[in-house]
């Protein structure tokens, strides 16, 4: 186990929690509403997935989480603070679809930065093998593959053992096979360690194979339309992808994203953004 971090949050609060959290961006000719009235909370260790059409707000969600971003109304509570006190203390990583790390750097030295701009301690290299980089660490990003790039990208959110992550389509631009194992790796990592995970994909399968709860977003404005718990037994592998009880859920999930999509169209005006 990586030391865990400073920031404590009071027994049995919530890990992550929204409370009304609406959103609009200004754009030319008025505001462009994207979130509205969302509330979502999240237990410690859990692991909840938000999908979402393209551009209902799922982003724009996680960077309030993240601290990121200022909602124009509602409040974001993160390990017991404010998502800025979280994001300050590192008490949680983020991974996106893109890895972003610096191509000059040695993988070992990119997970490494985070700790150089803090002056905390890990072992880099048993956090690599610990992510299937062993044997990688003086690779540059140009010397390997996407799955390894984003391995990469993953140790270094787990660096200041963050009791939570943030992971923003994190497996979106990897090809199908990269993509399995990447679940995979995520999921046994997940069992041993019981980080909290807030984890963004439009991928059905995916999310319903990952989580303890779905959590279904309406178009934009993004609403929360469903919250579909996730009965399924782990340790998850693959096979677990087989039984009908996943069949079930992926169906479910499916069903309340077109039935949101649906009344969202029939709502839309003319003049309506994209
Ligand atoms: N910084 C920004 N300024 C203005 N509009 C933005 C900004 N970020 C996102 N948007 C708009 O907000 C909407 C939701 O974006 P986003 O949260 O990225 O959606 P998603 O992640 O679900 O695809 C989109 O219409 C996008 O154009
Ligand atoms: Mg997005």
């Amino acid at each position: 186990m990586i030391e865990s971090n400073a920031v404590s949050s009071p027994a049995g609060a919530p890990a992550v929690e929204v409370r009304g959290l609406s959103h609009a961006f200004d754009a030319p000719g008025g505001g462009l509403a994207v979130l509205s009235a969302v509330d979502l909370a999240i237990a410690p260790g859990e692991f909840v997935s938000l999908v979402g059409p393209s551009g209902c707000g799922k982003t724009t969600l996680l960077r309030a989480v993240a601290g990121l971003l200022a909602p124009s109304t509602g409040g974001v509570e993160v390990l017991g603070g404010t998502p800025r006190q979280a994001q300050r203390a590192h008490a949680y990583g983020l991974v996106a679809q893109d890895p972003g790390l610096l191509p000059w750097r040695s993988v070992h030295d990119n997970v490494r930065l985070g700790l150089e701009l803090t002056g905390r301690q890990a072992d880099v290299p048993a956090l690599l093998g610990r992510v299937g980089l062993g044997g990688f660490e003086r690779y540059r990003p140009g010397e390997l593959s996407g799955g390894m790039r984003q391995r990469a990208a993953l140790a270094r959110a787990l660096v200041h053992g963050p009791r939570l992550l943030l992971m923003d389509e994190p497996f979106g631009a990897l090809d199908e096979l990269s993509r399995e194992a990447m679940r995979v790796e995520l999921l046994r990592l997940w069992e041993a360690e019981r980080i909290t995970v807030l984890f963004v994909t439009h991928a059905v399968r995916e999310a319903v194979l990952l989580s303890d709860r779905v959590v279904v977003m309406s178009p934009r404005p993004g609403r929360i339309v469903a919250d579909i718990p996730v009965p399924l037994a782990r340790p998850r592998s693959e096979a677990s992808e087989d039984t009908p009880e996943f069949l079930a859920l992926v169906a479910r999930v499916r069903a309340s994203l077109h039935a949101a999509h649906g009344s969202a169209r029939a709502a839309s005006t003319p003049g309506d953004a994209l």
